[in-house]
């Protein structure tokens, strides 16, 4: 193991950064555990090199910006995301009911911003009903991003989810809600301001919702346009931070492939036919990336399923090939040809913030990084990265 004097400075400054990032350690509750790691690996042979699809060590998405710190997808938590070093910056695509891009996780918008306290959008209230492009979604008594015009959404401030009260609340209702096109802004400014390229990888969610009573794929479209003329104004991209899309929904991602040269990560969790041999032949037609849920790959598609009531036809996923063992899943994903992007590596303090079987994050972080994962969601960057850096280090 070779530590050089920087490398040994750098980790010295974040690990100081970490702990002071963890300072505020909420108590973490004790929760049935619904999955079991059972089929978790054992990886007795020397480390080698990274075991990447391109041997490079792997990409480090910062999930909605740095949302464990600051409000998600506003300029702090985007800016915070960049000052942690992220490979990649995330931003989530939804379509306003006069047909802007804005950024924002949910297709509603009363966890994370002050909506239910504007009296002049008391009235756009509403249930709805939606299909995410996997499953069937209903909310209700909502207000919801298709509902509102931009000018409606600029009312808003943003703020930390109440539900996950140790998150830093003091940066709440001061930031807004940004349009696709500001991300895009400050993604150049970052880059100019910090002097390094940073990847984006924006997600179209729940186009089946957006593109409702519009020209067919408007939501695609307008993305496309958007990014193509942002990327036809920026310096050409560095190695292994090009642009990416990702969407849970098949059609949206084909599209996406077939109208540009922006590789493609399908998103999957709630669908058993693509964990099988077959499906991922399927998938490989127009997809560079498979993003599962991270516990596909320690518990297994028939374990995650069965925790979610997901139910599957035996005989079905039999003739697609069965559902593939977790230990197998990377190495088949790689030997598509296809890279690996698994969600969401939470923040440690977050109750269950690393997946069940694994005893902390240094383990949980290891095992992805051991068995070749390309692209990691992840939130407390900087923690993510001091991990990395200590992986790398061990590599013979
Ligand atoms: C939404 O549905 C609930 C029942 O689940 C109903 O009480 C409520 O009035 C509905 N709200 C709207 C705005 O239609
Ligand atoms: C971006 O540049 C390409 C190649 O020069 C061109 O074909 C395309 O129309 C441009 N896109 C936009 C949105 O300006
Ligand atoms: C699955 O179904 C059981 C029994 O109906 C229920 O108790 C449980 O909450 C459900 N789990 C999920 C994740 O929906």
């Amino acid at each position: 193991m070779i530590i050089t004097v920087r490398t040994a400075a750098v980790l010295l400054l974040t690990t100081i950064v970490v702990l002071a990032l963890l300072n505020h350690r909420p108590h973490l509750l004790a929760s049935a555990p619904l999955l079991v790691a059972s089929n978790k690996p054992q990886w007795k042979e020397p480390r080698k090199a990274w075991h990447t699809l391109t041997g490079a060590r792997p990409r480090l998405i910062g999930h909605r910006g740095e949302k464990a710190f600051m409000p998600e997808h506003t300029r702090a938590s985007y800016w915070q995301a960049a000052l942690e070093s992220a490979d990649y910056i995330e931003p989530d695509l939804a379509v306003t009911q006069d047909g802007h891009l804005v950024v924002n996780h949910n297709e509603w918008l009363g966890d994370n911003t002050n909506v239910a306290e504007i009296p002049a959008l008391a009235h756009l209230r509403a249930n709805k009903t939606w299909d995410t492009g996997e499953v069937s979604m209903t909310k209700t008594n909502e207000w919801f991003i298709a509902d509102l015009t931009l000018e409606q959404i600029r009312m808003l401030r943003v703020r930390q989810d109440p539900r996950y009260p140790w998150r830093p609340s003091h940066f709440d209702n001061v930031f807004g809600v940004l349009t696709f096109a500001e991300y895009l802004e400050l993604i150049s400014e970052l880059t100019a301001r910090l002097g390094r390229p940073f990847g984006v990888v924006p997600e179209l969610k729940s186009p089946k919702l957006y593109n409702r009573d519009r020209p067919p794929h408007y939501f695609e479209d307008q993305a496309i346009r958007l990014l193509s003329e942002w990327a036809n104004s920026t310096e050409p991209f560095s190695a292994g931070l090009g642009p990416v899309w990702q969407s849970f929904d098949q059609d949206t991602a084909e599209y996406l492939a077939a109208h540009t040269s922006i590789p493609v990560a399908s998103l999957v969790e709630n669908q058993p036919r693509w964990f099988t041999p077959t499906g991922l032949n399927r998938l490989a037609r127009f997809a560079q990336i498979i993003a599962p849920w991270k516990d596909f790959f320690v518990a297994g598609a028939e374990s995650v399923f069965l925790a979610r009531n997901i139910t599957w036809n035996s005989k079905e996923i039999e003739k697609l090939g069965g559902f593939i063992k977790p230990s197998d899943l990377a190495r088949e994903i790689h030997q598509r040809g296809m890279e690996i992007a698994a969600y969401t590596f939470y923040d440690e303090r977050q109750q269950m913030g690393y997946t069940r079987g694994f005893k902390n994050r240094e383990e949980e972080l290891f095992y992805f990084f051991t068995i070749g994962v390309d692209y990691l969601f992840v939130e407390n960057i900087v923690e993510a990265r001091v991990l990395r850096q200590r992986f790398g280090d061990l590599l013979i």
